[in-house]
Order: structure tokens, then C-alpha cells, then sequence
């Protein structure tokens, strides 16, 4: 076992863990963060994606060792008390979801999109979620949202 030492939306949490746990386990069998899911095993959906020190990753091709002394911020720690974040009602207000797999870590991938690009045009969103898969909204309402959320606040970014 390895003694880690990680801040998960703003809590420290100091575990024992298997040297070859993943993080997205780590996440949601140690911490019950179960808001990121798993939903493949080739690293390829994004459903896993959460923030690591602000920056968007999918959790389950990294170690839970790996984010030893880093910070963490998954679709749990995203609203500000009752609060949703700009990006969490956008995806509301535009329908973007249907069966809301894949929507925690769309949402998380869409942050980090508007970082990067506070103003992307719609080429520039479908390119910076094109590591997140939808196999239900065909990705209209999905794109919409995250124009709206970049179209409605400057602070849609905050993280981590
Ligand atoms: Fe991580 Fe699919 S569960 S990319
Ligand atoms: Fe079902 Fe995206 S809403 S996978």
C-alpha cells in the first residue's frame, strides 16, 4: 500500500491505496465520488474526466498515486453551494443530455475547453470535446450549451 496524500473539490484526503489503483476507483470506491463514472476500459469515452491541479484528465488512465499532493476537482465540487455552475445550467437550460452518462465528464472536458478558448467557435468546441463520446444527444445541444455557457459568463472557468 501507498499512503497518498490528494485534495478532492477541496477536501484533503490522506488514504492507504493500492499501488495500481486507478484513479477513477480511487474516486469513486474510496472517496464514494460516484458522480464520475467509468465508461470504458480502452481510455477512449472521456465519462471519466475530472480536473487534475485545473486541468481536465481522464481518471482512469492515471494512478491514484499519481495525484499525490495534487488537487482534484470532479463534477461533485463544480456547484457553489445550491448554486449550479454556469456550464452545469447551461448544459440544463440547452437539453444537452439525454441519459446523462457522459455528462459529468463532458461538463468537466467543456471547463477546460472554455480555459483554453473562452471564445470557441463551433469547430473549436466539437474539436475540444472530441475525446468525450455522447451515443445519445448527437452532440447538437451539447455544442449549444457550451456556446451559451462561453456566451454567458466570464467566470464559466473557475476551477480547481
Ligand atoms: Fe475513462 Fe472511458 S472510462 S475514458
Ligand atoms: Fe447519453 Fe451522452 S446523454 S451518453
Amino acid at each position: 500500500m501507498s499512503k497518498i496524500s490528494v485534495t478532492v473539490d477541496g477536501m484533503k484526503n490522506e488514504d492507504d491505496v493500492e499501488p495500481r489503483m486507478l484513479l477513477v476507483h480511487y474516486l469513486r470506491d474510496v472517496l464514494g465520488k460516484t458522480g464520475t463514472v467509468v465508461g470504458c476500459d480502452t481510455s477512449n469515452c472521456g465519462a471519466c474526466t475530472v480536473h487534475l491541479d485545473g486541468k481536465a484528465i481522464k481518471s482512469c488512465t492515471m494512478l491514484a498515486v499519481q495525484a499525490d499532493g495534487h488537487e482534484v476537482l470532479t463534477i461533485e465540487g463544480l456547484a457553489d453551494g445550491g448554486e449550479l455552475h454556469p456550464m452545469q445550467r447551461a448544459f440544463h437550460e440547452k437539453h444537452a443530455l439525454q441519459c446523462g452518462y457522459c455528462t459529468p465528464g463532458m461538463i468537466m472536458a467543456a471547463i477546460d475547453l472554455l480555459n483554453e478558448n473562452p471564445n470557441p467557435d463551433e469547430q473549436e468546441i466539437r474539436e475540444g470535446i472530441e475525446g468525450n463520446l455522447c451515443r445519445c444527444t448527437g452532440y447538437q445541444n451539447i455544442v449549444e450549451a457550451i456556446k451559451h455557457a462561453a456566451g454567458n459568463s466570464s467566470s464559466v472557468g473557475a476551477s480547481s
